[in-house]
């Protein structure tokens, strides 16, 4: 058992602050927004993740899991202390590490130990745990031995609790063998393979990773609009090339493109890390300007169909970036909603859990409405933008049941043609056959 603290309780750090004293560590998670701490102090989880607040309350209860806002607290005598601090995008495209800073300082001005080791969690652009480590070194009020160890977080949002304890791996950087040995010791428990290797490699390998995916998604969006042209269904070209285990099935998934905190972020930082080193990352600036187009698929469709969407009324079925998140952050509904208000169209939107995140980005330009039906109601089109279970069962004859003219375009193929063509609907989905 380790005494630990976690820097920053955003989604990453409070997955891993849980998990950590699930497994048995003592864990301490500071943050600075006093509210929120307040909250958590109380068992209430600022983020919805599915299953991670009643996590969050048992370990809290055993006493193996706190919160506070003093760092003294957190760091006086934490053997690991883990930076899970956010690296939002600068205007230029690359990670703003004010934060990573931030926490630095804040270890070096309250550490108590001998010795320390920082992990960092929080994807960083390759040389910061370097800098962590110079950082915390030039700003130490004693003399403690500080090793930092790079650890990239792979969990998805919505399967945060799954992917912790049933991940394909734990990536550990390190320079010091027996700092790297004391993490990979404290991840033992989660029983996931564990890979190690040098600093710079560990935090490329995240950036390498989450660029790889989102080059997938483009890939197959753009097969998708070409099977479009040719009269192929890309929901089976998909399959038949993830039979190929080279290949594999996974994130060839075609729809409106990937959203979220995480891909269009880490996609530009990497173009940006790859620019300052004289190198132009042309595959992944390509893979960013499909995604931006496939955004707005379901507008353009829409404008091909009607001519003007001027004074169309358009239910939109969903706003997180994905299902099982309220998380709205680079959503394609933020995109679809603008440009849909920009050619006239009165939107409703319906969405189970993010409305609330959504009107903080969206605002007053577009309705929301309380449940599917009140979104469809007397609607002239209706775009299927995330593939929540609720949406994804819906039966088909509500379309034509509440809508003025039962035509759908689907972002996210959750209907078979082969039912939809029973009904009277006209359907447009992404890289397969219309049904007119
Ligand atoms: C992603 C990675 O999957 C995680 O491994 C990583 O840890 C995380 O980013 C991160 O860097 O923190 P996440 O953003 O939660 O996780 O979401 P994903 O489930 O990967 O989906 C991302 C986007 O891709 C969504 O908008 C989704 O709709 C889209 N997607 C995914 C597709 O359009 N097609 C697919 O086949 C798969």
């Amino acid at each position: 058992m380790k005494k630990i603290a976690v820097v920053g309780t955003g989604y990453v750090g409070l997955a891993t602050g849980v998990c950590l004293s699930e497994i048995g560590h003592d864990v301490t998670c500071v943050d600075v927004d006093e509210q929120k701490v307040q909250r958590m102090k109380e068992g209430i989880l600022p983020i919805y993740e599915p299953g991670l607040e009643e996590l969050m309350k048992k370990n809290m209860e055993d006493g193996r899991l706190r919160f506070t806002t003093s760092h003294k607290e957190a760091f006086a005598e934490a053997e690991v202390i883990y930076i899970a601090v956010g690296t939002p995008q600068k205007e230029d495209g690359s990670a703003d590490l004010r934060f990573v800073e931030q926490a630095a300082k804040d270890i070096a001005e309250n550490v108590e130990r001998d010795h320390v080791i920082i992990v960092t969690k929080s994807t960083v652009p390759v040389g910061t745990n370097h800098k962590v480590k110079q950082w915390i070194e030039a700003n130490l009020k004693k003399k403690v031995e500080v090793d930092v160890v790079s650890n990239p977080e792979f969990l998805r949002e919505g399967s945060a609790i799954y992917d912790t304890f049933h991940g394909d791996r734990i990536v550990i950087g390190a320079e010091n063998e027996q700092a790297a040995a004391v993490i990979e010791e404290i991840n033992r428990p989660f029983g996931i393979p564990i890979f190690k290797t040098d600093i710079r490699s560990a935090e490329m390998i995240k950036y390498a990773s989450n660029a790889f995916l989102a080059t997938k998604i483009s890939f197959i969006n753009e097969i998708a609009n070409i099977c479009e042209k040719v009269g192929a269904d890309v929901e089976d070209v998909a399959y038949g090339m993830g039979l190929d285990s080279r290949i594999g099935p996974q994130f060839l998934r075609a729809g409106i493109g990937y959203g979220g905190s995480c891909f269009p972020k880490d996609t530009k930082a990497l173009v940006q890390i790859a620019g300052n080193v004289d190198h132009q990352f042309e595959l992944l600036e390509a893979v960013i300007h499909v995604n931006n187009r496939q955004q707005v698929k379901l507008v353009e469709k829409a404008r091909k169909r009607f001519g003007s969407l001027q004074g169309k009324k358009v239910a939109m079925l969903g706003l997180a970036f994905k299902p099982n998140t309220d998380d709205i952050r680079e959503a394609a509904s933020i995109v679809i909603a603008e440009e849909l208000v920009k050619e006239g169209a009165s939107v409703v939107a319906y969405d189970p859990i993010a409305t609330e995140n959504a009107k903080r980005v969206i605002g007053d330009k577009i309705d929301y409405a309380c449940s599917i039906e009140d979104a469809l109601r007397d609607a002239d089109i209706a775009m299927i933008v995330t593939e929540w279970e609720q949406i994804k069962t819906l039966p088909l004859d509500t379309f034509e049941k509440l809508m003025k003219t039962p035509i759908v375009f689907d972002g996210r193929n959750c209907y078979a043609i082969e039912e939809v063509v029973k009904h009277d609907i006209e359907y447009h989905s992404i890289g397969r056959a219309s049904v007119l």
